[in-house]
């Protein structure tokens, strides 16, 4: 039987097409060199990481982050070896990620070109912590969001730095309306959230 919405089928070594598209370069392509690759898939929205660790709050910048489950929401997470926050995070298995609107732009690329090892962040970067719900880390008080976030898979840490978040708990701060997220492009270019469309879809 003739499957269903079936493409017609072109066999492209029989034209000699597939030959000619393996030996010449695509008309209007150039090569993008692999280092340049993480600028494309850029997942969401700059975050700051806040963590505690023996008695001190940190706050790291993140964008490297994705979406794996809606309830609980899972957030799966990249947290370099060489950050001071891995230490934390790894100890405690605790964090809130604090979400900053586009005004924080310049805060977040700040305190992600510092450790928390010397200098106390909060202070430095002029944001209040504030007490979560149910982690230890405190929000950030002018971000318009903040997830409290508990570690629920180590597996992949030692191999991939990559840790495995459930939100346990969430803010958002109704004063700040329509709040335009930062989208990182690579060294300090960013995309801002913008217009917002509305097309008919029945998936969540
Ligand atoms: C826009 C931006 C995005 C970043 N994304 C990440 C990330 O996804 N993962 C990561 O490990 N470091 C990321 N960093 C780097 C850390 O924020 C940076 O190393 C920071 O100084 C770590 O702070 P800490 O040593 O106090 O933990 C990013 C930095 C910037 C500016």
């Amino acid at each position: 039987m003739k499957p269903r919405c079936a493409a017609p089928v072109v066999d492209l070594h029989q034209t000699g097409a597939l030959t000619a598209r393996l030996n010449a370069p695509m008309v209007g392509m150039r090569d993008l060199p692999l280092a340049r690759v993480y600028r494309l898939i850029e997942p969401g929205p700059v975050v700051l990481v806040s963590t505690a660790h023996r008695g001190r709050a940190n706050l790291m910048t993140m964008s490297w982050h994705m979406m794996m489950d809606f309830m609980p929401p899972r957030i799966a997470c990249i947290v370099s070896s060489a950050n001071h926050s891995f230490a934390a995070l790894r100890a405690t298995g605790e964090c809130v990620i604090a979400i900053p609107a586009v005004r924080l732009a310049r805060t977040a690329v700040g305190i992600g070109n510092c450790s928390g090892r010397a200098a106390d962040k909060f202070k430095r970067f002029k944001l209040t912590p504030m007490p979560a719900a149910r982690v230890s880390p405190p929000l950030v008080a002018e971000c318009f969001a903040n997830l409290e976030c508990k570690v629920t898979d180590r597996r992949l840490v030692g191999r991939y730095n990559l840790f495995i978040l459930d939100v346990v708990k969430a803010w958002i701060d109704p004063a700040q309306k329509n709040p335009r997220t930062i989208h990182h492009h690579g060294y300090g270019k960013f995309a801002v959230d913008g217009r917002t469309i509305r097309i008919r879809s029945a998936k969540p």
